[in-house]
């Protein structure tokens, strides 16, 4: 009965998960074999599941690949990477292969400094008000260090205070930040018991009222910078490079493209991100905002040629990740990609997760500007369609073969194959 459909239900995330599910499944109309995938966590613990987030009726899984031939810093790492799009993985690991000599990749993350942010509205002299911030800059940290003193141990902590005047559309605010160095966490919820903590005394202070205090996620004081030269003979040839220049060129000029680019680059780093449980929403607002910090978006890298006609590449972005701390910490499967990365610290992860992007970004260009990235895509979503439409075994790429090589990609197309080859292998039996 359609009128007793409703989503309206007290206490959902009091009640017991197999009780959620039943009630998902009869407002959903779930099948038995449909309840049984979502039940099936995997390799997450069901409690674990339930105490990362509220209403869990289930889990879902993901590929879990690893990227080979990353040399970062003259160290090789596998990196995994967790994804749902075709020849991400494939690409990345054909670009680090381009990217061996001389070292391989070069990457280098700032200090962890995050920014917390602390708006004080209702001053009549917001100037004055800035300038006696400034003045017990000094007291002001060292309120925020009560909060953490082990972070302090560690060598972290708050350690610088700025503030600036920011005319808004509803009059002038004071906006104080608070620079937090948060060692090896991806550093939000320190940061942001800290503004929380310290927000009282920029009250008294200034005499106005706090309203916002929260975690900046343009972390631009935290970035990882990732370089690399490829050689022309490596890329394809001189030819091949200057395409590659003026495909960055186009993403440079024009916001359009300089989107998709940047989106090319987050396919690395996002993955990475998921297999290492790290905050990617926090990532990709901290680059996208990054790219826009001249007040027109562009491409977070850049590609030159240098005197030999090689192609070189820088990279740089915010890049707010963590090795302790959150997901990181209690995802078992989170563990395992760190400990198959190797990584030392949250720096490392960084550095690693930047060389990714600007090697993810070479691999988009150097398709882009050659074969077109569909040739490599249509391969893979042959194969996918062709499993959809039933093929198992090595049917699946010989009907994805036939597809792609007569250019009929379609699910239609896969199932008709899929029937006639399996009859003809039937017959044949
Ligand atoms: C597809 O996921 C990513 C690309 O569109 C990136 C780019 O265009 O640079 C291929």
């Amino acid at each position: 009965m359609e009128g007793a459909r409703t989503s309206r239900i007290p206490d959902f995330h009091r009640k017991p998960m197999e009780e959620r599910l039943r009630i998902v499944a009869e407002f959903a109309g779930l099948t038995e074999e449909e309840v049984r995938l979502l039940s099936n966590f995997g390799n997450l613990d069901p409690a674990v599941a339930t105490r990362m987030v509220e209403n869990v009726i289930g889990a879902m899984s993901y590929p879990f690949a690893v990227a080979v031939n990353f040399l970062i810093n003259g160290r090789d790492y596998m990196v995994p990477m967790v994804i749902e799009e075709p020849s991400v993985v494939a690409a990345a690991c054909n670009a680090a292969r381009l990217m061996r000599r001389d070292g391989g990749i070069r990457s280098v993350a700032s200090e962890p400094i995050m920014i917390g942010q602390i708006q004080v509205v209702g001053l009549r002299h917001p100037h004055y008000a800035r300038a006696l911030v400034l003045e017990r800059k000094q007291e002001i940290i060292e309120r925020a260090n009560e909060v953490h003193s082990t972070l302090v141990k560690l060598g972290g902590g708050a350690k610088d205070v700025e503030a600036r005047v920011l005319e808004t559309p509803r009059g002038p605010m004071l906006i104080v930040h608070l620079l937090v160095d948060v060692r090896d966490a991806m550093g939000a919820n320190a940061v942001n018991s800290m503004v929380e903590r310290v927000a009282p005394l920029v009250e008294s202070i200034t005499g106005g009222r706090v309203l916002l205090r929260i975690v900046s996620n343009l972390a631009d004081r935290r970035l990882v910078r990732s370089w690399v030269r490829v050689y022309k003979e490596d890329v394809g040839g001189e030819e091949v490079v200057d395409a590659i220049l003026d495909a960055w060129a186009f993403a440079a000029a024009d916001p359009y493209r300089a989107a998709t680019h940047n989106k090319g680059i987050m396919n690395g780093v996002v993955a990475v991100a998921l297999a290492t449980a790290q905050d990617h929403r926090a990532i990709e607002a901290g680059a996208h905002a990054y790219a826009a910090r001249d007040g027109r978006y562009k491409p977070l890298s850049v590609w030159e040629k240098d005197e030999g006609g090689n192609l070189v590449g820088t990279l740089e972005m915010p890049m707010a990740v963590g090795t302790v701390g959150g997901a990181a910490s209690t995802h078992p499967v989170a563990r395992v990609a760190l400990k198959i990365l190797g990584v030392r610290s949250a720096k490392e992860l960084a550095e690693v997760m930047g060389a990714v992007g600007l090697a993810q970004n070479f691999a988009a260009l150097r398709a882009l500007a050659t074969e077109g990235i569909q040739r490599g895509h249509m391969r893979l979503h042959a194969r996918n369609l062709a499993m959809m439409a039933g093929a198992t075994g090595d049917l699946v790429d010989r009907v994805a073969e036939i597809m792609v090589s007569e250019g009929r990609i379609s699910y239609s197309y896969a199932k008709e194959l899929v029937e006639k080859l399996s009859g003809e292998k039937e017959g044949r039996a």
